[in-house]
């Protein structure tokens, strides 16, 4: 197994002035657990923390991430916008778009998102990523943008219950993958696409998140507040907004923001 080098990453890196400080770890508990520890002590924008395991990786709605040593890709990235007030709620879909799109032209495997965050192949989990911000009440003062990979997982190494649910890219492509080298891909293409942003150069905008959306054409339950709508999901907007069409035939536009999307 390679091991991440963080000198080699940042080797790698030097020409871009958007990570500032990368960290290497054999085993922590949550690559978001440090990554959020060092934003509440001051650490800067771009500072990213990779781990080649963790022991308590997170998923969204308090599940846990299986993160074995050296078989996936586990990191997260610290970032502290310009402009926090922007739609700064939009990034966990703006990363799905572009790991999946990343993942898509470097191995030329159909892969498709998921509402709001998901990568999938087949239905089946390759990538889940946990965005968590700042509890001060400038909600994204900062954010910690945890990305999670299934890399060279066999079917074996995945625990029996998610068997069905996740995939690895090994699984897909037939042969193991170099780690480092996707996650230097994957790097690049971050910081090429977030920097203008953070930077607040750019608003915050989603840009082909509606041609790899698994859920387009489906029929969808979306709640928001104490309402709800049932109809086939038509449109995703470039700035978050799910357009419903529900029986009657009429056009509901709702914004990520508010509402959570269902399969009923
Ligand atoms: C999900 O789909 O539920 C989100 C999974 C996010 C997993 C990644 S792995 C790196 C980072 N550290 C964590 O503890 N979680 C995220």
């Amino acid at each position: 197994m390679t091991m991440i080098d963080p000198d080699y990453l940042e080797e790698q890196l030097k020409d871009s002035s958007f990570y500032q400080r990368i960290l290497a770890f054999q085993n922590v508990t949550s690559t978001n657990e440090v990554a959020r520890r060092l934003a509440e002590s001051g650490a800067p924008s771009g500072t990213l923390v990779v781990a080649d395991r963790q022991t308590a990786g997170r998923g969204r709605h308090g599940r846990s991430w299986h993160s074995p040593a050296g078989m996936g890709l586990w990191f997260s990235l610290l970032l502290r916008p310009r402009h926090p007030e922007d739609r700064w709620y939009l990034l966990p879909m703006v990363i799905s778009e572009i790991v999946a799109s990343t993942l898509k032209e470097t191995l030329n495997i159909p892969l498709v998102v998921k509402w709001p965050n998901d990568v999938l192949y087949q239905q089946r989990k390759v990538c889940g990523i946990l965005c968590e911000s700042s509890s001060s009440v400038r909600a994204f003062e900062y954010i910690v943008a945890g990305i999670g990979i299934n890399v060279n997982q066999l079917e074996e190494h995945f625990p029996e219950a998610l068997r069905t649910q996740a995939i690895s890219l090994r699984q897909i492509v037939g042969h193991e993958l170099d780690r480092v080298a996707l996650l230097l891909r994957l790097l690049k293409a971050l910081a090429e696409r977030l920097a203008p942003a953070v930077e607040g150069r750019e608003e915050v905008r989603l840009r082909a998140w509606q041609t790899m959306c698994a859920d387009l054409g489906e029929w969808v339950c979306l709640e928001f507040g104490e309402k709800s709508i049932e109809g086939v999901l038509r449109r995703v907007t470039d700035t978050g907004e799910l357009v419903i069409e529900d029986q009657q035939q009429r056009l509901h536009t709702i914004s990520y923001a508010e509402a959570s999307l269902k399969k009923p």
